[in-house]
């Protein structure tokens, strides 16, 4: 669909909306059992993350017609893309392991192009609109049918992908084709050798990753690949870097692995046996939800979100602490995510979930699928418009620093309705000492949360997220609202402006129903923060 279903909902809002946008009250009450009071640890972070914990993806499906890749030369998706950095992006997915390096050989230009003056996309931008949803099937098909073609990709996908991510201020990571492989079921590099010499005469910077979800090659590819034989395979990419002038001290991620299931985390435990060494962070995928048969229930369902929890526990008992680990990839719901949940207000709380618990539990880098293309879990949609997971991950970067406090709800008062998260404020737009609450209420059900002293002494500037029409049905909306205001980039080059409100001191904390939220306490004078 082309047309954007943000400014049709705009056009059937009602302005009262605007009320439920912001409830910050001075009521006091006793504490009853639909209350709870957040118990705050301001001394002390119990951890740090990445600075690029919010980091994207594109899917590699994106190269399997080349001309595609012309998308990621949009002015408007360049503007887009620089609002998230400082950020990785991660190309691979399941098609990189059907990706071969065919090097045409005939640019002459040398050095980068300039970001200001970018060069003309080949494919006009309306036609590549047009024809990428018809390429969504194609892809979506073979997905189905589990049956994978070559593809070859050129030095124009490479000088693409380079090009978007130095000029938005992102580090590029790579996916290399592991099922490349010779008689002998080791991998065959000489492919990845090709394209490591190409990057280096262009001197791209950029790290890289090597297979996509080997435990599923022998559904995708009818190859089985065992944890050992994938470590001897990463130490032979490492070897291969340590001999290249530009990717001596690049950054190798892998292996990728999908979700532990059935308690079984055979391939992980293997890998690292042969190739912790070869790797700079463990990483794995991890999706809630099956996007064929999900329902808005799944994503508002405190059971589901918990399960992140579980899976991430598993994965860091296997994982030596000393070694990062890492969401390579990770979304709402597998299968190219739910369409209509997946793309919309409703998927925030899993997102904002994640992002929380994610940084709690000790990962230190979360991978968004996708950015653009594949799929309906993206952050940018067909048409070039940003959905409501972009609003907020633009939000979570300039508002949520790296540092993680410890905070809690005491009192079993809608606990798992009302789910909070408390970071360092990000440096670049706050005072030393502020601090970042983020919250979301799933509930219909009354409950209150009391700030204790330290966090209600001060004025406070809040960051209320909701769709732009009330109830259930606002759910569905690709539309957000922030502190009532219709979030809209202002022209192709223009984000809106994003300002907080500023609130008096309070005792209490109001979140609207449904809402996704921001409160920064910059006078909080965190310890941990200073
Ligand atoms: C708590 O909320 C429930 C559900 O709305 C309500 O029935 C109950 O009276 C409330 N209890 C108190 C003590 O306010
Ligand atoms: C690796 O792949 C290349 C290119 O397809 C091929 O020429 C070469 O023989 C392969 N090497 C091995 C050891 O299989
Ligand atoms: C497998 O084949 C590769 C390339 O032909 C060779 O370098 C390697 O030593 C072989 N490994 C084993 C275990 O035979
Ligand atoms: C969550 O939303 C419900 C419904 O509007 C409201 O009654 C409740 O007080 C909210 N919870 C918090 C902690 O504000």
């Amino acid at each position: 669909m082309l047309f954007s279903w943000c400014s049709l909902g705009a056009l059937i809002l009602l302005p009262l909306v605007l009320v439920l946008a912001l409830l910050w009250t001075q009521t006091t009450g006793d504490l009853d059992r639909n209350s709870s009071v957040l118990k705050v640890d301001l001394s002390v972070a119990i951890r740090r993350v990445d600075r690029r914990f919010l980091s994207v993806t594109i899917d590699a499906s994106l190269a399997a017609e080349e001309r595609f890749m012309s998308l990621l030369s949009s002015p408007k998706v360049r503007t887009l893309a620089k609002a998230l950095s400082p950020s990785f992006l991660r190309f691979g997915g399941t098609r990189q392991d059907f990706m071969v390096f065919t090097p045409q050989g005939v640019r002459q230009d040398s050095g980068y192009p300039s970001c200001d003056r970018l060069q003309l996309p080949v494919w006009p931008e309306d036609q590549l609109k047009k024809d990428w949803t018809r390429q969504q099937l194609t892809l979506m098909r073979e997905d189905l049918q589990g049956k994978y073609r070559r593809v070859q990709y050129t030095e124009y996908t490479v000088d693409l992908l380079h090009s978007f991510t130095r000029c938005s201020g992102m580090d590029l990571i790579f996916g290399l084709n592991a099922l490349l492989r010779t008689a002998n079921n080791t991998w065959n590099s000489s492919n990845a050798a090709a394209l490591l010499r190409y990057c280096e005469s262009r001197r791209y910077h950029m790290s890289w990753e090597l297979g996509n979800e080997p435990n599923s090659y022998e559904k995708k590819a009818g190859i089985r690949v065992d944890g050992n034989q994938l470590g001897r395979d990463f130490t032979r990419l490492r070897a291969m870097m340590s001999r290249s002038k530009s990717y001596r001290h690049a950054g190798l991620f892998g292996p990728d692995v999908g979700q532990p299931r059935d308690h079984r985390a055979d391939l992980l435990e293997g890998f690292l046996q042969t190739g912790a060494e070869a790797v700079d962070a463990c990483t794995w995928h991890h999706y809630y939800v099956n996007g064929r048969d999900a329902s808005l229930e799944d994503f508002l369902d405190p059971e589901v979100l918990d399960t992140l929890a579980f899976k991430t526990k598993e994965v860091l008992e296997l994982v030596s602490p000393e070694k990062p680990v890492w969401l390579g990839e990770t979304s709402s719901a597998y299968g190219g995510g739910a369409a209509g949940l997946s793309d919309t207000f409703a998927a925030g709380f899993m997102w904002l979930d994640k992002l929380g618990l994610a940084a709690r539990l000790g990962l230190d880098v979360v991978m968004r699928q996708v950015f653009i293309g594949s799929g309906s879990y993206h952050l940018v949609d067909e048409n070039l418009d940003p959905l409501p997971d972009y609003w907020l991950s633009v939000l979570y970067k300039r508002l949520v620093g790296p540092e993680v406090l410890q905070v809690e709800a005491a009192g079993e008062a809608g606990r798992r309705r009302v789910r909070l998260y408390l970071h360092c404020s990000s440096r670049e737009r706050y005072p030393s000492g502020a601090v970042t609450l983020f919250s979301m209420n799933l509930s219909h059900r009354p409950v209150r949360v009391s700030l204790p002293a330290r966090l209600s002494s001060g004025s406070v500037e809040a960051f209320v997220l909701q769709a732009d029409r009330p109830g259930e049905e606002g759910l569905y909306s690709r539309c957000v609202r922030m502190n009532g205001d219709v979030m809209k980039m202002k022209d192709d080059e223009t984000l809106p402006d994003m300002k907080g409100a500023r609130l008096p001191p309070s005792e209490q904390l109001q979140l609207p129903a449904f809402s996704l939220n921001f409160f920064i306490f910059t006078g909080a004078g965190a310890p941990a923060c200073l």
